[in-house]
Parts: C-alpha cells; sequence; structure tokens
C-alpha cells in the first residue's frame, strides 16, 4: 500500500506505542492497533494489560464490561477472562473448557509509553525497543516532557516520511519552525545498527524573528543541527542544536540550546494513525514557562503536519490505479527512500519467515 509497495501494510513482529502511561489505568481502555481491536487495563499491582477488545463468545466489545480484580468481565454474558486472557469463569456452567481464551498481547512500559507487540509473541524481545538515552528520554542532562496523541487521519508511512525529510520546514512550518536555509542544507543519511540516522548542517541562519527563535532566546546569527533518528517502523527523534554561529554570530560557538521531538507513529487502521508527541531539552530546564513555549510550538508545527497528511490521504483515496508509477523523488528524499525500505524490509522478514513455516 502506498507509500510501502503493494501488499505491503504493516511489519506485526515490532513493537509499537499503544498509549500514554497515564492513559492506561484501572478504566478499561479501548484501542484499535495494526487494525486490531485492543483492551488496556492495569491490574491491581500496576501492570499494564492488552487484550483483544472481541469476546470470543459472541463479540461484544470486552472494554464495556468491567474489572474483577485482575480479570475482566464481559458486559453481556459475563464470561470473564484473566489478564493472560484465559477464561476462568462462564455464569451459566460449572468448569471452563482449556482452550477458551481471549487474545493477549505483550506489552513494555518504558518511560512515559505502553508499548504493544502484535506478532509472535514468542518473539517479542524488550531490548529492541528504542534505548531510552539515545532519545533523550533517560538522559541525565535532557528534561523529557510528555505531549499528546492526535488521531490522524491518514496512513502511517505518510508520516515517518513527513518526519525524514524535514526540507518541508522551509516551506509547510515557514512561520514557526523552518528558515529558507532548511531545505538546501547538505544532508547526510548513516544506517546505524537500530535506527536511521539523518543529520543536516544550516550555517549562518537567520531564526530569531521565528517563534522558534523567540522561545530560544536566539540572538543574530545561528549554527543549527538538525538530527533526526528514525527507529523503523514508528519511532522518531528529531530535533536540533542551536549555538551562535561560528562565522558572523553575536558569541561564536556560544550554545543555546537543544531540543528532540518525540514521534511515536502507530498504526491504527491502513489509512489511520495515532500520533504520540512529546519533546526533551538540555536547557532552562527548571522553566515551566520554556516548558509550555517549548509545547506550543512543537503544537503549531503539528497542526500544520496533520492538515498536510490528511490533504494528501484524501487525494490518494481519489486515486485510480498504481500511484508508485507517478511518485518522483529528489535528493533530498533519500532518507525517506531509506526509511521506507527499512519498513519494507521488516515487512517482508516476516512473510519469508511465514512462508518457511508453511507446512509442505
Ligand atoms: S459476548 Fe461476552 S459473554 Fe457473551
Ligand atoms: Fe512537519
Amino acid at each position: 500500500m502506498y507509500p510501502l509497495k503493494d501488499g505491503h501494510t504493516f511489519p506485526y513482529n515490532q513493537w509499537y506505542i499503544a498509549a500514554w502511561s497515564h492513559e492506561v489505568g484501572r478504566e478499561l481502555l479501548e484501542r484499535r492497533i495494526l487494525g486490531e481491536p485492543l483492551v488496556f487495563y492495569r491490574t491491581e499491582a500496576g501492570a499494564p494489560v492488552a487484550l483483544d477488545n472481541r469476546c470470543p463468545h459472541r463479540r461484544y466489545p470486552l472494554s464495556r464490561g468491567r474489572l474483577i480484580g485482575d480479570a475482566i468481565q464481559c458486559g453481556y454474558h459475563g464470561f470473564t477472562y484473566d489478564c493472560a486472557g484465559k477464561c476462568v469463569r462462564i455464569p451459566s456452567q460449572d468448569g471452563v473448557p482449556d482452550s477458551y481464551r481471549v487474545r493477549g498481547y505483550p506489552v513494555h512500559e518504558a518511560w512515559q509509553w505502553i508499548w504493544v507487540w502484535m506478532g509472535d509473541p514468542a518473539l517479542a524481545d524488550v531490548s529492541s525497543i528504542p534505548d531510552g538515552r539515545t532519545i533523550r528520554v533517560a538522559d541525565p542532562g535532557w528534561l523529557p516532557e510528555a505531549g499528546g496523541r492526535v488521531a490522524l487521519k491518514a496512513r502511517y508511512q505518510l508520516l515517518n516520511e513527513n518526519l525524514l525529510d524535514l526540507s518541508h520546514l522551509s516551506f509547510l512550518h515557514s512561520d514557526n519552525i523552518g528558515s529558507a536555509g532548511i531545505a538546501t542544507a547538505p544532508v547526510t543519511v548513516e544506517e546505524k545498527a537500530t535506527h536511521l540516522e539523518v543529520a543536516r548542517y544550516i550555517r549562518s541562519d537567520r531564526l530569531d524573528h521565528l517563534p522558534v527563535g523567540k522561545a530560544f532566546g536566539l540572538e543574530g546569527l545561528t549554527d543549527r543541527t538538525m538530527v533526526q533518528q528514525f527507529f523503523p517502523p514508528g519511532l522518531h527523534a528529531t530535533g536540533s542544536d542551536f549555538d551562535s554561529a561560528q562565522d558572523g554570530g553575536i558569541d561564536p560557538g556560544r550554545h543555546f540550546g537543544s531540543l528532540r521531538v518525540l514521534h511515536g507513529v502507530t498504526p491504527e487502521t491502513t489509512t489511520s494513525t495515532h500520533y504520540f508527541w512529546g519533546f526533551s531539552r538540555d536547557f532552562r530546564r527548571d522553566d515551566a514557562g520554556m516548558t509550555t513555549a517549548m509545547r506550543n510550538i512543537i503544537e503549531s508545527a503539528i497542526v500544520q503536519d496533520i492538515d498536510a497528511l490528511e490533504a494528501i490521504e484524501a487525494m490518494l483515496g481519489e486515486q485510480k490505479g498504481e500511484i508508485v508509477d507517478v511518485e518522483i523523488s529528489a535528493r533530498a528524499d533519500t532518507a525517506s527512500l531509506r526509511g521506507r525500505r527499512l519498513v519494507e524490509r521488516q515487512i517482508e522478514r516476516e512473510a519469508r519467515a511465514a512462508d518457511r513455516a508453511e507446512p509442505c
């Protein structure tokens, strides 16, 4: 499915951000992930739980039931399932067949996110969840902040590629975070063991007239280093380091500050996405006003991205025929195309593994 190859939708054997930690508690939370209906809650001890939201008796949503201790009771006929999904009570009879169960999904809580594994549970290895220090949510020199969740009415790979080609900042975000120099700056793209790393260097840039420049307290010309880390299929840490310009700055080399924006990209369906965003900074960490300023700037840019991506999704919905045939790309798309390929490879690896597992 465009922008991925025809027939490619999602990789399943991957961790996805399903919710903010504060969203999951003793109230039942229903959320669709990769097209599947799930219900989330916490046990009395606080451990997160994810189960298929369809009661296997007659498909009533379990999220409309209630918690009894760590178990969930369906609100239709009262079948009750423990936190591993095993049916433990059927009110109309004594005993429950051993095979009666609802599917449970592996979950893991890290930083302020609940991650879920939608594929083969035997392969769910939490060490593949991106490292908190690398993305600056577990780095003592940085202050991470939760942002929010946006219900994006567009397919997830559009958002992944939006975040991998930040030349769009010069146009789509020219009134808040993007200067003209970003689109023309040279870009490096490097494939690391766990992620794609992209960098841009914009020298002697003028930003102090933009909201981002004012919030950072930028004065005069600025050297801006933009970094993007993409952990396929759905986490990005993007951001900038701002320093007074070596060439023409008012205090050459002075570090104004660094910001990382965290973007969790989780498919809801083939054409809709949960967009979890947060941010982290290394400057004025005890300044609540700065937190609010950063939040407002990031939100203003996200609104612009959502508007653009939903307009593209609407265009794709109208289009007939093979979309990839009419796509053109430029040098600035290098990271997007590499990121697209990484997601395609994840999907293809699963398909090959499934083929091998087919009985002959
Ligand atoms: S549909 Fe859940 S108990 Fe009947
Ligand atoms: Fe954007």
